[in-house]
């Protein structure tokens, strides 16, 4: 190994198109990989970190500035195996000069594809449905059992209308919906999206289906408590694939079971993997692990890319997803 070789860190077992890249660039030797099924564990995490040149992480890592001076100052990429980044201290980061990526673009589709699962899923009761003839207590066709809400035809309220906020929108069209969203960001969209940007409130009170698409931010953080959901439809569902924390999880259960929203669609929580006790307790609510991205194709995709901005990087160049461009 030659003195001045580079040493990678990955925090957990990856697609090989991510790391066959890192092999070859690096040799196998340098590349260190936590392998457990499991988020690394924080003593493991800050032990493993000395003396890298770069860090993969996950989304489950919490990456500080104890992790960045822990690492040392040859450290000069964290590259996020994910679009969202709420995980990392982008600000300890960029004072350190360490360069932050993330893995946007390659999981848009696939993150809507699940939003629209989740929407139809929550909408027509599906998992009550399939909970039912599993506990083989279906007793046949029934004119009233698990009625659910037509998605045809009603309005479709997106928060965060970004590229996956846009790609839920484009999908609506086949289901003949009106699309109405809320963005503080001010942009274009592209001529074939026929959406009407609206204030926050009118997309609560007129939405039959809010889909959040916002990252996590101060600014987000519980951006749905009672009081939006109370202005929201009671015949209303809302779908989360963003980050957990953008709702109130407490106060949604409560939203469930009073019946001041038909029902709720979740990626995402607030405490991953914990889930609100009272969530759970809640037969509208459609509960999945953090699915958003996992295709075996944009996972596999997510890899390489995070795989080759590390290798630009250490190459000298400016990382394709680079976040913090003030860090260079
Ligand atoms: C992301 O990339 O931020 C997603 O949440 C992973 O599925």
């Amino acid at each position: 190994m030659s003195l001045n070789a580079k040493k990678i860190f990955v925090t957990r077992n990856l697609p090989e198109a991510g790391l066959i890249p890192l092999y070859k660039h690096f040799g196998k030797e340098n590349v260190k990989i936590y392998a457990e099924d499991m988020p690394i564990p924080r003593e493991e995490l800050l032990k493993e970190v000395k003396g890298v040149d770069a860090l993969l992480c996950l989304l489950t890592d919490k990456i500080d500035s104890e992790v960045m001076d822990t690492a040392g100052p040859q450290l000069k990429i964290i590259a996020n195996y994910a679009v969202g980044f709420d995980n990392i201290d982008v600000a300890a980061a960029t004072k350190r000069k360490i360069v932050v990526t993330n893995t946007p673009g390659v999981l848009t589709e696939t993150t809507a594809d699940l939003a629209w699962a989740l929407l139809m899923a929550t909408a027509r009761r599906l998992g009550e449905g399939e909970r039912l003839l599993r506990a083989s207590q279906w007793s046949g066709w029934n004119p009233t059992l698990f009625l659910g809400m037509d998605v045809h035809g009603k309005t479709l309220g997106i928060f965060g209308m970004g590229r996956i906020g846009q790609a839920v929108a484009r999908r609506a069209k086949g289901f003949d919906m009106r699309i109405l969203y809320y963005d503080v960001h001010e942009s274009t969209l592209p001529k074939e999206i026929e959406a009407i940007k609206v204030d926050r409130d009118t997309l609560l009170k007129e939405s039959d289906f809010i889909s959040i698409h916002c990252p996590l931010t101060r600014d987000t953080y519980h951006a749905f408590g009672m009081e939006e959901f109370k202005k929201m439809k009671k015949t209303a569902c809302i779908i989360n694939t963003s980050r957990g924390p953008v709702i109130d999880e407490e106060a949604l259960a409560k939203a469930l079971k009073e019946g001041i929203i038909f029902a709720a669609g979740l990626d995402v929580f607030e405490k991953e993997p914990e889930v609100h006790p009272d969530l759970l307790d809640c037969p509208n609510a459609v509960l999945i692990p953090h699915l958003g991205s996992a295709s075996v194709e944009t996972r596999s995709r997510m890899a390489e890319i995070a795989a080759n901005n590390i290798i630009a990087r250490l190459s000298g160049e400016t990382p394709p997803n680079t976040v913090n461009p003030e860090a260079l």
